[in-house]
């Protein structure tokens, strides 16, 4: 009897948390079309007005596989010293925020609620639809002293960077990038570990 009501407990505590972890499985990201790369470059630029419609889950895998995504079996869309990878990307919407699993097209639910104001001191990120947030995981790299990892990574980080502002710049999107973070609390409200280093967060949206 104590074992069935032990099975019984240790199955709506597994149901319970499933229902609550709420990944969000992406489409296929379509690798065609867009802008003319030269055109993409040409109409490039920063934007901090941001309407509060969203983009749709298309538009988001696109973007993504954009930034980070695999264009080969083990290598991805910007390169990394050393192909070392080192960089995750968060998803940061109104409903939670999001680790990119760029090997299943998955968001997979890290904290719920809205945190966008805490990826950036600058009142526009609080309501924009979007906020990628950049985290080096310095576990992932070559040994060397952590101001060291972190200038590569830093350098890595700015060609995820740049692939979104292309895609942004070829799809009408609006984006900036951002170093103005509060990266002490906001590495606390994504539950980073003390190998994890925010570099930048990045806003995207409708241009308003
Ligand atoms: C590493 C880095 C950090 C930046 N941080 C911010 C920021 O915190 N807030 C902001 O509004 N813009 C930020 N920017 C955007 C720059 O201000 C912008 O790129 C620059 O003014 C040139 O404008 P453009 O991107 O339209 O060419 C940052 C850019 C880089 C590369």
């Amino acid at each position: 009897m104590k074992q069935f009501i032990l099975s019984i407990l240790i199955m709506s505590i597994c149901t319970t948390s499933s229902i609550l972890a709420q990944n969000i499985e992406l489409p296929p990201s379509q690798k065609t079309g867009g802008k003319p790369l030269m055109t993409a470059l040409n109409e490039r630029r920063s934007t901090r007005e941001f309407s509060t419609k969203e983009l749709n889950n298309q538009q988001l895998s696109n973007l993504l596989w954009a930034a980070w995504g695999y264009n080969r079996s083990d290598k991805r869309t910007a390169p990394s010293s050393m192909n070392k990878q080192e960089l995750d990307v968060y998803v940061v919407t109104k409903a939670g925020i999001y680790l990119y699993d760029a090997k299943k097209n998955v968001l997979v639910e890290k904290v719920k609620g809205d945190f966008r104001a805490q990826t950036g001191k600058q009142a526009f990120a609080a309501t924009a639809p979007l906020n990628l947030v950049y985290v080096a995981d310095l576990n992932k790299m070559t040994p060397a002293s952590k101001e060291s990892k972190i200038a590569t990574a830093n350098i890595n980080c700015g060609f995820v960077a740049q692939n979104v502002y292309l895609y942004c710049a070829s799809e009408g999107l609006g984006t900036v990038v951002r170093g103005y973070v509060d990266r002490e609390k906001l590495a606390k409200t994504m539950q980073l570990s003390s190998n994890q280093v925010i570099i930048v967060a990045q806003t995207i949206g409708f241009p308003k």
